[in-house]
């Protein structure tokens, strides 16, 4: 916690001097203290020559009871301790060897290494979290076979599991058990885990292509089980996928999922017994809405596709973490095509990118896809890692096509499988197999900051010339970007909206180049970067009748709603710098009036396209426009904007709603889904006219609920009409759920965004409630984070009590859970984004945080935002 902050570098990679082949891990599970007693065998990595002797061994928050070689215990002088580790000194060449620590489970609120899940003992491993079991290389080179013992009190901990085949089981005395497993594949110790507990479980099977019979099992606190068959059905459909789609079959007998309470990420893909946080397994219609069955589905899919993507070919060390990350996550993002709307999942894809991904690139924690160095690598879990790798993964697969891309991903997995990569190395399997030439498509893994895409045509004698131009803005620590290479997909329409130029990809590569486009009978209307075709900002200035055509004839729907949003932003725009200079608001563009009548006279037939199209730009975008964010310009015109078009289509949204009302019988499906999208979208707008009838209908809408998705509709129609009819929902709803926590995690997120009277003592309150848990890390980030990220009035409240609450939280979770407290440092890191006062009173709180004595992982977030 002291002292100066060790930076690693990529540069620096060294291999393992010593490997470890088999790991026998033996777990003594007793109250107040748990003893690991590990035993490998040992050899000197032949690769390596000229090294050899001296070894080091990662450890953290470890009691060291004995250590042996060759079941001699190490001499004090071959022997240095310290607070991160211990060295080895005086090795032979091959060598058994046993460390015995003890660990305390109970007291381990990091929610790393071994830890307790209200009554279950459960791991995380990843990134480095095997150091606090035992001491270990622990860095993802080093891949070995695990054989794992687990004992414990058989009447506390009837379930006892671990990676791999149980082997072996049965009584071990005192009213205790044991079970043996056995993992038959080499794997590096952040996929280990364990599970120890008094669990509910659910069981089906799968059957492969090849006739192999795979048990599945999902296990969760006694009480749960009705919530979890979403994620399985979920979990044979991930597997039927990934054999329809890339070939792979499961590779073992057994496929096992525990869902935990507490845990810091969304889950954990260890080898055939992934680890779960409950907020991305349970999926009941009473309690999750249809964005919670949807992250379910995905989730369970992304941990089973790093069965491949992750396990079998792992990373080399955790600059590469990307290699598959990225990679997972792009699989994940076709399995979500092929499960929903298409243009609507590539829609939320490309919303995630512009409003979290840009912003992290271009604030002081902007980062390459592959970073240079790092303080702690749980800091690079982060959204550039993962989504904008998964967007360079597409731009490959686009200029390939996808069916040679995902014949050069299994040669990828072919040619290393069992093997330990870099992120040069897939690229180079993809170079391989697709004869694509990468050398300046490179430059994106290496270069942080999203380049800008400037495009401007000209129309004369039927020749179109488009010229795109590149420029990427410095970020810390790089001055200077090379051009990268940007795939460009281009359509061009007739005023008809028919294709006179089917899509197609161009490649920029130079600064600046300029294509054409012959034999046009007219000016076509141009269609370009479709669907995000590369992670730039498109600065394209189209007239609004261009827009318009766009936005009604696109064949693409993602090119659709962005034509839509781009007619929105123009106004919501003009509508912040009037509120900026106290000039009254402009009429709403005659564009975007077209675009809605349009759109609410010949809806497109995907209902959750209709939603999205008829959603105004977030207030993230809106201030993502702009070089300050004006905090309540934007949400004067977020609220303008959205009171003018249900003022003006009042009539129209009412029979919309009414169209789309509930009538019973909840399926999840996209046509059902999208239906309830739309009528959430309706009554949301009308809500912004506030009438009683509104009030009425909402607190209806809530009564006659039959499942979540609607209930939450109303309840967020009603978030801003303080009254009876808000209050008695809520109230019924604190009551009805009040022993669900992952629900009361939706209601403590109300209460946090309600911006009215004094929402930072509310927040307070709600921190000191019987509710809340503050080592729990869904409540944390229910509460604080939707504070921030749902209250942005509030938050940024003039007297700064809002940012003094978030540093005063940054302060005490640091001691407990330094993951999150980073996470949460995070919120306030960017203040350089914001206009005065905001900006101040940010940086502000994050320098009081700064001066205090912080863990590396917070020191390094807090530095970033002050340097
Ligand atoms: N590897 C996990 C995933 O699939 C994320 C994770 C990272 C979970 C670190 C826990 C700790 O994305
Ligand atoms: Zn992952």
């Amino acid at each position: 916690m002291t002292g100066t902050p060790q930076r690693k570098y990529r540069s620096d990679y060294q291999a393992s001097i010593y490997l470890i082949d088999r790991v026998s891990l033996d777990f003594d599970i007793r109250d107040g203290s748990t003893r690991v007693t590990a035993r490998h065998s040992v050899r000197r990595n032949p690769q390596l020559i000229g090294t050899g002797g001296r070894w080091w061994l990662d450890g953290r928050d470890l009691r060291l009871v004995s250590i042996a070689v060759d079941d001699e215990p190490v001499a004090d002088g071959a022997l240095e301790v310290s607070e991160t580790g211990l060295w080895l000194n005086g090795l032979p060449d091959r060598f058994t060897l046993t460390v015995v620590t003890e660990i305390d489970p109970d007291r381990n609120l990091s929610l790393e290494g071994l830890y307790r899940s209200d009554d279950m003992l459960c791991t995380q491993c990843e990134a480095t979290g095997f150091s606090r079991i035992t001491y270990f290389p622990d860095r993802p080179d080093v891949m070995s076979r695990y054989t794992t013992r687990v004992e414990a009190d058989a009447e506390r901990y009837p379930v006892l599991l671990s990676n791999g085949n149980c082997i072996e089981s049965g009584a071990a005395g005192e009213g205790r058990h044991y079970a043996v497993y056995e993992d038959p594949f080499a794997k590096p110790c952040y996929l280990f885990a364990l599970v120890a507990g008094d669990l509910g479980v659910i069981r089906d099977t799968f059957t492969t292509t090849s006739g192999r019979e795979v048990a599945l099992a999902l296990y969760t606190e006694h009480g749960n089980e009705d919530q979890c068959h979403h994620a399985m059905a979920s979990l044979k459909d991930a597997m039927a996928w990934d054999e329809a789609t890339y070939g792979l079959e499961y590779d073992l007998d057994s496929f096992v999922i525990v869902a935990v309470g507490s845990f810091n990420m969304g889950a954990m893909e260890n080898k055939s017994l992934n680890i779960f946080n409950t907020a991305c397994i349970f999926a009941h219609q009473d309690t999750a809405t249809d964005s919670d069955f949807a992250r379910v589905r995905d989730v369970v899919a992304h941990e089973y596709f790093h069965n491949y993507t992750g396990n079998r070919v792992t990373c080399r060390d955790w600059f590469q973490l990307s290699l598959k990350e990225g990679l997972t996550v792009y699989r994940e993002h076709q399995f979500a095509i092929d499960h929903g709307s298409p243009g609507v999942t590539r829609i939320e894809q490309v919303r995630m990118i512009r409003d979290v991904q840009f912003p992290e690139d271009a604030g002081p924690r902007a980062h390459p896809v592959r970073p240079e160095s790092y303080v702690e690598m749980n800091n690079f879990y982060t959204i550039t890692v993962y989504e904008k790798g998964a967007e360079l993964i597409r731009m490959m697969a686009q200029m390939a096509g996808r069916e040679a891309f995902t014949k050069a991903v299994k040669h990828y997995l072919d040619k290393h499988d069992g093997q330990a990569v870099t992120i040069e190395d897939f690229v180079l399997a993809i170079e391989e197999s697709t004869g694509l030439d990468l050398a300046q498509f490179r430059h994106w893994y290496a270069f942080a900051g999203t380049p800008r895409l400037r495009v401007s045509s000209r129309f004369a004698d039927g020749r179109l010339s488009l010229e795109l131009a590149q420029a990427t803005p410095a970020t810390p620590g790089q001055e200077n970007k090379p051009n990268f290479d940007i795939p460009v997909s281009v359509a061009l329409f007739d005023d008809a909206g028919q294709v006179v130029r089917a899509p197609e990809i161009v490649r920029l590569i130079e600064q600046r180049e300029t294509f054409v486009f012959d034999g046009l009978a007219a000016e076509p209307t141009v269609s370009v970067l479709r669907g995000l075709t590369a992670p730039v900002r498109l600065e394209f200035d189209q007239p609004d009748d261009a827009l318009v055509r766009l936005m009604a004839h696109d064949s693409d729907p993602v090119s659709r709603w962005d034509a839509a949003q781009s007619l929105y932003m123009a106004t919501l725009k003009a509508a912040v710098t009037a509120h900026q200079n106290d000039e009254p608001m402009p009429a709403l563009g005659e564009g975007m009036m077209t675009a809605v009548a349009a759109l609410l006279a010949d809806p497109p037939d995907d209902r959750a396209l209709l939603a999205e199209m008829l959603t105004v730009p977030s207030a993230t975008q809106i201030g993502e426009a702009f070089d300050a964010i004006d905090v309540a310009a934007v949400e004067a015109a977020r609220r303008y904007v959205k009171r003018e078009i249900a003022a003006r289509f009042e009539a129209e949204l009412e029979r919309l709603a009414d169209a789309h009302a509930p009538s019973g019988g909840y399926v999840f499906d996209q046509v059902a889904a999208g239906r309830r999208r739309v009528f959430a979208t309706a009554l949301d707008y009308l809500a912004c006219l506030d009438t009683p009838a509104i009030r009425k209908r909402a607190q209806a809408v809530y009564d006659a609920a039959d499942n979540m998705t609607d209930r939450m509709a109303a309840l967020n129609a009603l978030q801003d009409l303080p009254g009876e009819e808000r209050e008695a929902t809520r109230a019924d709803f604190a009551e009805r759920f009040a022993d669900q926590p992952l629900v009361m995690d939706k209601w403590l997120r109300l209460q946090a965004a309600t911006e009215d009277g004094d929402t930072a003592a509310r927040v307070r309150d709600l921190l000191a409630d019987d509710r809340f848990d503050f080592t729990n890390p869904n409540r944390v980030r229910a509460l604080v984070g939707g504070f921030v990220r749902g209250n942005p009035l509030g938050f940024h409240r003039a007297d700064r009590a809002g940012y003094a609450l978030v540093a005063d939280e940054i302060l005490r979770l640091d001691a407990i859970n330094p993951q999150l407290a980073a996470a949460l440092a995070g919120l306030l890191a960017p203040w350089r984004r914001y206009a005065e006062p905001y900006a101040g009173g940010m940086r502000e709180a994050l320098a009081r945080v700064g001066e205090a004595d912080l863990s590396d992982n917070t020191r390094e977030i807090v530095d970033a935002g002050l340097g």
